[in-house]
């Protein structure tokens, strides 16, 4: 049977059932009202586990990146753990995110002033030119060419401010699973971004409602201690290596040589580098 955790204890849901109505079956005390997933009173948020499409039906892209469900309309089909939905009550530690405005997205005036995307990546490509010249932020990304990271945001950025589909990376809250970021060093990198989009002309007000975004995902960010990766309800090991067998033939990612098809490899658990049997006795 699929358990559900909240806070702190686990329910077991019946095949099909709904998360909320597993709640009120067992006297589970949950905000709701309407039930057929209007109100959104019974908005909740998902740390673990798959989110099925519709229950996050009529949410708006940010809350779907940051994992944000109806438990009247999620139908757990594996183990799964959520928190209540409400805003957390305590103040975001930077002085500027308190005066930070309510974020509404999609956003079609932030994607117009960034050109449809054209000046979107240009910033995006100064962005990231700084970071990875940063003494703070550019080891966060060794393993990573600035290309995949300029593309892999381009899109997830995307995604936000049109509503489009067009990212299928990680939420960010496993993206930076494994990266220990303060708050100082979450406002660190928002203040760069901010000179960046200053430099490249975007009107205040809308820089102003760009660093509100970012500052939705900081609770996902910001940590102590580095977070396991949720996948399908599993919590993956934040490193180490991994065994398989080639399914298609690549490059070893440290002598550079073939590996075919079938080959037994060894590879990194977080990103993903392949050796090639020779390579991996010493990877
Ligand atoms: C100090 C703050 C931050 C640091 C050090 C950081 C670092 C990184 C690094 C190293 C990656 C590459 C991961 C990989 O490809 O393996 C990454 C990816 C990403 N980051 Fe950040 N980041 C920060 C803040 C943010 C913020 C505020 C956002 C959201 C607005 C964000 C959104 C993303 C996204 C969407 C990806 C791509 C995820 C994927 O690979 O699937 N990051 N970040």
């Amino acid at each position: 049977m699929t358990q559900i955790r909240y806070a702190g204890n686990s329910y077991a849901a019946r095949a099909g059932e709904s998360v909320l109505d597993t709640f009120l079956r067992l006297g589970v005390e949950f905000p709701f009202s309407c039930r057929k997933g209007t109100c959104h009173g019974c908005l909740c948020r998902v740390t673990a586990g798959v989110i099925p499409a519709e229950a996050q039906r009529g949410l708006d892209a940010e809350r779907c990146a940051q994992g944000y469900a109806l438990a009247c309309r999620l139908r757990p089909a594996g183990d799964m753990e959520i928190v209540s939905g409400k805003a957390p009550a305590a103040a975001p530690a930077c002085p500027a995110a308190r005066r930070s405005p309510p974020v509404t997205l999609p956003d079609a005036e932030m994607w117009q002033a960034l050109q449809q995307g054209v000046l979107l990546n240009t910033l995006l490509e100064d962005f990231y030119t700084r970071v990875y010249a940063d003494a703070r932020l550019a080891p966060f990304f060794h393993g990573v060419t600035k290309q995949r990271a300029i593309e892999k945001q381009f899109l997830f950025l995307r995604q936000l401010f049109t509503g489009e589909k067009v990212y299928f990376g990680d939420r960010p809250r496993n993206a930076h699973h494994w990266m220990v970021i303060s708050d100082e060093l979450f406002d660190y990198r928002e203040h760069l971004m901010e000179s960046c989009l200053r430099a490249h002309g975007l009107p205040e007000y809308l820089i102003t409602r760009w660093l509100a975004m970012e500052e939705g995902f900081r609770a996902d960010l910001v940590k102590a201690e580095p977070r396991k990766r949720v996948m399908g309800g599993m919590e993956l090991p934040v490193d180490g290596f991994g065994e398989t067998v080639m399914e298609v033939g690549t490059l070893c990612d440290s002598c550079g040589g073939e590996i075919d098809a079938g080959t037994p490899v060894r590879y990194h658990l977080r990103l993903g580098t392949t050796y090639c049997p020779g390579c991996a006795l010493s990877a």
